[in-house]
């Protein structure tokens, strides 16, 4: 088989065989076919696309070349998530413990990484003494004893997917939807998930700017899933405005224990609903979306979803006071509030920018080098369709003295529009792929 060849078939159209994906993609794990080959594909990928069953044959061959988690000895359906990203995402803090409450064991690899903020890792990490770093061992021992665990990523998973990734981001091929779908999927299924409900963001925020892209990543995605026998459901949610309230590390911890106390804002209440009830479902403890947000919202006010939050913060060496008395999470130094300049509706919050502007607080990480600070963000106010009067105050700033106050406060204040007409709150779930 010669690389060249397969170039030149994907170049007319042609849907290149198992075997082949198999030699190009194995070839460049191991270094065996050059950067330039795979960047040519990639490109030919790009305007020609790839049919479902190449779709999957990618994706497992990425899966392939790296380790493999192996759950089997979890009792259960195994069932991940996964959101394509977006601002002030709290949902797996919520989700965790809210579907482990139902009996759906959460066994979580999850990463730091660059962004607005920090990961999931990161965000625990705001409850003093948290640690992610299990063996493998324990963290199945603690899934089977306790129904939930979270570990940092230390396996070699999918390193085939991280180096066509970083091909991708140079050669001007990161948006393909194949190319993409089987960059999530092959990491999900390396992770060892038997289920996969996937969160896909759209809107100004969101990696998919238009609901149409949304959708086709979604079916793409879910399609693989049904190649390669992991049930896989995905929900299309809104990304224009941040999700909830809080944008940062500390304040976001905060967010998902009002969340799991049936006390938080009702953007993310919803979308926890929607993704924990696909959860329940494909882990086999309900049949229908009514039935297991059903509940799910009895184990939110019975109490022992936030029980199931303490259990696990304290399993993992974290400090369980903080779930009654979040005001022992890491603070800022000062909370500073952005008003209004004028009265109206709000019409838009640019989600991209509030992260950015969280980011220059200290809340997330501009390259892999940077520390996080946990107790910095921001927390907003009013949300797109609420009304205003000048002087109301938009956000507030939790801030390290010293920090960027007039800069981030202009930043904020041009990020949040205000008219004089009415505007309606965005539908914050635009559909589900099956
Ligand atoms: N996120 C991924 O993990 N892979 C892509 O290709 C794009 C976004
Ligand atoms: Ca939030």
């Amino acid at each position: 088989m010669r690389a060249s060849e397969m170039i030149r078939k994907k170049r007319d159209g042609v849907a290149l065989s198992s075997d082949e994906l198999r030699f190009l993609i194995q070839g460049y794990a191991e270094g065996k076919i050059p950067d330039y080959q795979l960047s040519a594909w990639a490109m030919a990928v790009y305007f020609q696309g790839m049919d479902a069953r190449e779709t999957a044959d990618l994706t497992l061959e990425m899966v392939r070349s790296g380790d493999e988690v192996n759950l089997s000895s979890i009792r259960g359906i195994k069932v991940d998530k996964h959101s394509t990203g977006g601002v002030g995402d709290t949902t797996t803090l919520v989700l965790g413990p809210m579907v482990a409450a139902c009996g759906v064991p959460v066994a979580k690899l999850s990463g730091r990484g660059l962004g607005h903020t920090g990961g999931t890792v990161d965000k625990l990490e705001s409850f003093p003494g948290f640690s992610t770093s299990l063996s493998i061992d324990a963290f199945i021992q603690q899934v089977n004893d306790i129904g939930i665990a979270l570990m940092g990523q230390t396996a070699d998973l999918t390193p085939a997917d991280k180096q066509l990734y970083a091909l991708r981001d140079v050669t001007a091929t990161v948006d393909s939807i194949p190319l993409i779908a089987s960059s999530i999927m092959s990491k999900k299924i390396a992770a060892g998930a038997d289920a996969i409900v996937l969160d896909v963001k759209t809107g100004a925020g969101a990696f998919m700017k238009t609901e149409e892209r949304a959708r086709e990543l979604a079916e793409a995605m879910v399609r693989i899933g049904k190649h390669v026998g992991r049930r896989t459901i995905a929900v299309i949610s809104d990304m224009d405005q941040p999700l909830g309230r809080a944008v940062g590390n500390a304040l976001e911890v905060r967010e998902a224990i009002e969340t799991l106390r049936g006390e938080g804002p009702p953007d993310l209440t919803e979308l926890c609903l929607e993704l924990g009830a696909y959860m329940l479902i494909l882990g086999g403890r309900a049949d229908t979306p009514e039935e297991a947000k059903a509940l799910l919202r009895a184990r939110i006010n019975d109490g022992t979803a936030l029980d199931q939050l303490r259990r696990f913060v304290q399993a993992q060496g974290g400090d369980t006071r903080v779930v009654d008395h979040p005001d022992l999470l890491p603070q800022a130094d000062e909370v500073i509030a952005v008003k209004a300049k004028r009265s109206g509706t709000v019409a838009a919050m640019e989600a991209e920018t509030i992260g950015l502007c969280a980011m220059k607080l200290g809340a997330g990480r501009e390259t892999k080098e940077s520390t996080i600070d946990h107790g910095v963000g921001i927390e907003l106010e009013k949300k797109v369709g609420d009304s205003v009067q000048a002087g109301d105050t938009l956000a507030t700033l939790h801030i390290r003295k010293g920090g960027p106050v007039a800069e981030v406060s202009e930043t904020l204040q041009s990020a949040i529009s205000i008219t004089d007409t009415n505007v309606s709150p965005p539908v914050q779930i635009k559909g589900v792929v099956t």
